[in-house]
């Protein structure tokens, strides 16, 4: 599969069959190189929790497109009330799709929704591990370093994307924890300098966790790779 970074923590992702794109904060986001009518054909958007940096432009692009959001129960039931359409789904459950599975895993953080001057309960943010066409990876969403990330050893991850920022998610050095833990062939560092308050160093990021065995690729907002 084809996995283009659209900075923040916007993945597009290209399989055999289908189009996904997670977390899809395009307009507003000052990293995204593209703008929402420049964006393939989307077939089904993965939203890891409510925040507005991550929900983004969800209910846009699955309007134009007829997308299905798959994201946790309350969020979807939120969706739904816009009259999107969507597929819940919650931690630790996995659903097979026509492109390959999904599987909800736990991140610590918060979520929710701002809608005029309420805030909308949005569920358990979490993280996403998609395999298709026989590979596998994994999106954590954001939260800081968790001892659940030692259960991803096991899955064989090929390429791990991870925050790194800080301040509302894991920083550098947990960040390499997290890497230590769930050891992927490859690691992405995403969630960073999109604003000053979440700057980090990600060439320091890189240098650590080669030490480690894992190749770390700093993908630039619309830089690709070939999974
Ligand atoms: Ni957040
Ligand atoms: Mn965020």
């Amino acid at each position: 599969m084809k996995l283009e970074y659209l900075g923040h923590s916007v993945l597009l992702i290209e399989t055999n069959q289908k189009t996904l794109i997670v977390d899809p904060f395009i307009k507003g986001n000052p990293q995204c190189p593209t703008s929402l009518s420049d964006l393939p054909k989307i077939d089904y958007v993965l939203v890891t929790h409510g925040h507005s940096d991550h929900l983004g432009d969800a209910i846009e692009i699955s309007k134009k497109d007829g997308a299905t959001v798959i994201s946790n129960f309350e969020i979807c039931e939120y969706l739904e009330s816009k009259g999107v359409k969507t597929h819940p789904m919650h931690i630790g459950g996995n659903f097979n799709f026509d492109f390959g599975s999904v599987k909800l895993t736990p991140a610590f953080h918060g979520s929710s929704i701002n809608e005029g001057d309420k805030m909308i309960y949005a569920g358990m943010p979490a993280g996403f591990l998609i395999s298709s066409n026989g590979k596998k990876i994994y999106h954590a969403g954001d939260t800081g370093l968790t001892l659940e990330m030692q259960l991803l050893k096991d899955e064989a991850i090929d390429v791990a994307f991870l925050p790194i920022g800080g301040n509302f998610v894991m920083n550098v050095s947990d960040a390499i924890k997290a890497t230590s833990f769930i050891m992927p062939k490859r690691v992405v560092p995403i969630h960073y300098n999109t604003w000053d308050i979440i700057k980090a160093d990600a060439e320091k990021f890189k240098a650590k966790v080669e030490k480690l065995d894992v190749r770390c690729t700093i993908m630039k907002a619309g830089e690709w790779m070939e999974v």
